[in-house]
């Protein structure tokens, strides 16, 4: 496989405004409600996906009690592997931080995200019936209705051990 055409980074201090910026364009806000807990995007550690200075992705992480959650996960450039390279960048860190267990969560009507994981090692952990319903109190921004008309009402979360043999 030849080089990316695109740069990853880290997320740094001086990026925290226009991270602002992108998480209000994909996610209404700053904020992201997951598992009850709301975290600020603008907080998180982070890879950015770039070329020629345009944004094309940005993953937020937190690392937590030897857990990895990817909080959020947005490309602008489907199928060209920026998604790809930002969760393999968050899950170079879990390694190198000694904390394996990668985890997120996504929404029941995002079939493309649930495929995505799968098809990066993830599996299904849980379904948290109602969690988007109860999130949607914290940030009434979330939609009611996603991906092909389907009401957004629970979480699903997956998880990767990377020290699973694949
Ligand atoms: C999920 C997401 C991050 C993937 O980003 P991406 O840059 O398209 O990822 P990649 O290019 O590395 O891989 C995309 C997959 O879709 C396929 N694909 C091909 N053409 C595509 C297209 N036009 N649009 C989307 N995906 C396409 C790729 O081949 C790849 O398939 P695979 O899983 O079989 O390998 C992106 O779709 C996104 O930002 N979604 C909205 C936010 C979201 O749902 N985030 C995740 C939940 S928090």
């Amino acid at each position: 496989m030849g080089e990316p055409w695109f740069a990853l980074r880290a997320v740094e201090d001086d990026d925290r405004p226009a991270v602002g910026v992108f998480a209000r364009a994909h996610w209404a806000s700053t904020t992201m409600v997951s598992s009850g807990r709301v975290y600020d995007l603008t907080q998180l550690d982070g890879f950015l996906a770039e070329e020629g200075g345009r944004w094309l992705g940005l993953v937020t992480y937190a690392i937590e009690a030897k857990r990895c959650q990817v909080v959020s996960l947005d490309s602008t450039a489907p199928g060209q592997g920026v998604g790809s390279a930002l969760l393999a960048a968050v899950e170079a860190v879990a390694r190198d931080r000694q904390s394996p267990y990668v985890w997120l969560i996504t929404t029941n009507d995002n079939r493309h995200a649930l495929d995505f994981y799968q098809h990066r090692g993830y599996r299904l952990v849980a379904v948290h019936r109602g969690a988007v319903d109860r999130a949607r109190l914290l940030k009434p921004e979330i939609p009611r209705v996603g991906e092909g008309g389907i009401a957004i009402r629970d979480e699903l979360e997956l998880a990767k051990n990377l020290s699973d043999r694949p």
